[in-house]
């Protein structure tokens, strides 16, 4: 079997979500030890990390110093950092920006774009030890930017920012960072998304994809597993879109 990633240490947040588990056995599988980073989820993320014979480890991101700390447990317990996975985000949905509740906002922008800022600042310097890779989730909503998403859509076009900026800082350490957008996703907040819609909303809504379908969790992983492992080694700064091609601009 090809473990292309043993000796790796991988640390990926929201692990216990339903792309963090897609992205976190992808990892393993490719032979990586994988440090599952998890906030509510405690029963999900232990369970997942003894399966996988990985280490969970509990954080509130959205705090500069426990993204700090939670660096230094990891690599504490397992002996280093080589690829930093952020995957942790929140959306509210609905709300346009004339009848936005602030707290909504900044709390958003603390999970989706402020936690990740601060998991690369405590990683970066210690992944600088031996170089990496880093591969940021954001989302298609950088490319449909409907109505209404006005918090989620600023914090994921945060995030393809920082990454192609984190690229050009990191390249001479030898630290390729990259971007995943994903489309609707049959798993996390992509599936309650479409079980909140009716049958027939929901029918146009996937027939205005080109592939005519919701990705799979499992898809959105292999895009992770590639963008860090030795196959990608001359690609940085990139954002890639796991959409089935979807585009559209403006549908609620
Ligand atoms: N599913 C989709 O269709 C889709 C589409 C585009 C982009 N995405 C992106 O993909 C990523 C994963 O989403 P998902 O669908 O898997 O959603 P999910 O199942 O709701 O998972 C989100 C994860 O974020 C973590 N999280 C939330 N608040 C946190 C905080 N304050 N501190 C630390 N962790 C926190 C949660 O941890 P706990 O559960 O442990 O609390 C959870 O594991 C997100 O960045 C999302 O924006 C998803």
């Amino acid at each position: 079997m090809s473990t292309p990633l043993h000796g790796n240490i991988a640390l990926v947040t929201g692990a216990a979500g339903g792309i963090g588990q897609a992205i976190c056995r992808a990892l393993a599988a490719e032979g990586a030890t994988v440090a599952l980073h998890y906030h509510t989820q405690q029963d999900s993320a232990h369970a997942l990390a003894a399966e996988l014979g990985g280490a969970a480890f509990e954080a509130d991101i959205t705090e500069a110093e426990a993204a700090q700390s939670l660096v230094e447990r990891v690599v504490g317990e397992l002996g280093g950092l080589d690829i930093l996975v952020n995957n942790a985000g929140i959306t509210i949905g609905g709300q346009f920006v004339a009848d936005m509740e602030l707290a909504d906002w900044h709390r958003v922008l603390d999970v989706n774009l402020n936690s990740v800022l601060y998991m690369c600042k405590a990683a970066l310097p210690r992944m600088r030890e031996r170089g990496g890779a880093v591969v940021n989730i954001a989302s298609n909503v950088v490319n449909t930017l409907p109505g209404g998403a006005a918090a989620y859509a600023t914090t994921k076009a945060g995030v393809v920012a920082l990454t192609k900026v984190l690229s050009k800082e990191e390249a001479e350490h030898g630290i390729r960072v990259n971007v995943v957008s994903p489309g609707i996703i049959d798993a996390g907040m992509g599936r309650g998304a479409l079980a909140r819609r009716t049958p027939e909303v929901r029918e146009q809504f996937l027939n205005s994809i080109p592939m005519r379908r919701a990705g799979g969790s499992e898809e959105v992983a292999a895009a992770v597993v590639f963008l860090v492992s030795p196959a990608a080694s001359y690609v940085t700064g990139q954002h890639i879109s796991v959409n089935g091609g979807d585009r559209t601009e403006s549908y609620q």
